[in-house]
């Protein structure tokens, strides 16, 4: 591998799933095992880079040198990103943040009683959309997990999101993505692309940051 040069950069990456309670006992989550981002985390790492790592509940170790911050809800999560946020050039978003909570968390156990229960719920803040509309935001670089028109549904996300860059990877796939220790990757930018084929998240990861990496001295020489 040749290292890429992060050396001197701050990198700020979300990963896992956000979990919101409805009352003491019990929650509302999104399947993530966090195992993408703490792989860009190391990769960052690796490269010299100074980084936060901003984790939902996950059963990961933390990649070594690296700051670990563990948040629970999505409102917790913004909360740690914009404080982070000010000091960091680049924004790796990978969590699987929930994309609503409950309007109100029950104080006490909800009982079962009739056959159908209603909950409802308020959306949560998008925490990659309200760093990339900062003035001075860091490079911000999203993923998008699709079922469908992968590309169609990232190059949006990449627009709507006001992002530097986007990963999609097909959720379909037999075998990546989710708990999986492997995924495939589809990266765009405005002015191009690279499809990162299966490999392991750790490869993977190395691949994203040296693309990252390129693309982020592309811009600093402009
Ligand atoms: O809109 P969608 O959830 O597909 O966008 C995915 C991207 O946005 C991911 O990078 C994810 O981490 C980020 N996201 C976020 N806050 C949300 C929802 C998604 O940061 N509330």
């Amino acid at each position: 591998h040749a290292v890429a040069e992060l050396r001197g950069k701050h990198v700020l990456i979300t990963a896992g799933p956000t979990r919101e309670p409805l009352d003491p006992v019990r929650y509302i989550s999104n399947h993530s095992s966090g195992k993408m981002g703490f792989a860009i985390a190391e990769a960052a790492v690796n490269a010299g880079a100074e980084v936060t790592l901003v984790a939902g509940p996950v059963s990961l170790q933390t990649p070594r040198g690296c700051e670990r911050i563990d948040v629970t809800t999505a409102d917790d999560m913004l909360d740690a990103c914009e404080q982070f946020a000010r000091k960091a050039d680049i924004f790796i978003s990978t969590a699987a943040v929930a994309d609503y909570k409950a309007v109100s968390v029950a104080e006490n156990k909800i009982k079962k009683s009739d056959n159908e229960l209603t909950l409802t719920f308020t959306k949560n803040p998008d925490i990659l959309a309200t760093i990339s509309c900062k003035d001075n935001r860091p490079f911000c670089v999203g993923f998008a997990a699709e079922s469908q028109d992968v590309e169609q549904y990232a190059r949006q996300k990449l627009i709507n999101k006001k992002l530097d860059m986007i990963a999609a990877n097909d959720i379909t796939a037999d075998g990546l993505g989710f708990n999986s220790d492997n995924n495939a990757l589809h990266v765009l930018w405005s002015g191009g692309d690279k499809k990162l084929p299966a490999t392991s998240k750790s490869e993977l990861a190395h691949q994203l940051i040296s693309l990252i990496t390129t693309r982020l001295n592309e811009i600093e020489k402009n």
